[in-house]
């Protein structure tokens, strides 16, 4: 079946193509020259069965991810859902910059508040994204109420620990100042959601976090 290539990033490639007489999308995972192909062949092994466990983890508790049609080890591909129309999150700020709309609108208020939400609810089922970024966040129409769509699980993991979930937020707190300029307010916004959503431990990943974010500073100073 013909393949049309979407995006090529450091760890792989994902088409667009036909699987069974529907429109999917094909993650590729490659080989990495400098590793030993041994560890490469199971490090890659074990982020498609983390991207697909989790994926389909998250489906279960209600929280929006691509189906996972099949998983093929010997080419190393996980078939998913293709979200139609969909746009990251990435892109929805971007846009919102272009129209001149401020950080601190309503809009971003309200794009702060699911996301928020959303990763209440996958941490307060003990799933750890481990990369979260505006890139893997996706929106479909009508975006402006759209649930928050999460995708690109290769380096999620299940953990209760507090920890590991102020470190998962420390990922997206950098990610999101250093992608998208003046979205403190954003993002002081989507912590506060976080905070609030329900589960009872969220205050005590939101204090961890501050230990995360001064650990993150030291580092930078001290190399
Ligand atoms: N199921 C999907 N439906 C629609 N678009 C998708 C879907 N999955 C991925 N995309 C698009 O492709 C981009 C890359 O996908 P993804 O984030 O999963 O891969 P990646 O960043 O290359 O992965 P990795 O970081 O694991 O190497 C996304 O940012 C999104 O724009
Ligand atoms: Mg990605």
């Amino acid at each position: 079946m013909e393949r049309v290539l979407l995006t090529q990033g450091a760890e792989g490639r994902v088409y667009d193509t036909k699987w069974l007489g529907r429109s999917v999308l094909v993650k590729e995972r490659f080989i990495k020259k400098y590793r030993h192909p041994d560890l490469d062949a199971h490090i890659t092994r074990e982020r498609i069965k983390a991207e697909a466990r989790a994926l389909t983890r998250c489906r279960t508790f209600g929280i929006k991810t691509p189906i996972v049609y099949d998983v093929d080890f010997t080419t190393n591909e996980i078939f998913l859902e293709k979200i139609s129309n969909s746009c990251t999150v990435r892109n929805y700020i971007y846009e919102s910059v272009s129209k001149k709309l401020p950080m601190d609108s309503s809009v971003m208020m309200h794009l702060a508040e699911r996301i928020g939400r959303v990763l209440n609810k996958l941490h307060a089922n003990h799933i750890i994204h481990g990369d979260l970024t505006t890139s893997n966040m996706l929106l479909v129409p009508p975006y402006d109420s759209s649930d928050i769509i999460l995708i690109d699980f290769g380096l999620s993991s299940v953990d209760e620990h507090a920890e590991d979930k102020a470190v998962d937020l420390y990922v997206l707190e950098r990610a999101i100042l250093s992608t998208h300029p003046n979205t403190e307010p954003l993002v002081k916004h989507l912590l506060n959601s976080y905070k609030v959503a329900g589960s009872r431990s969220a205050e005590d990943i939101i204090i961890r976090l501050d230990e995360v974010r001064l650990r993150g500073r030291k580092k930078l100073c001290f190399g």
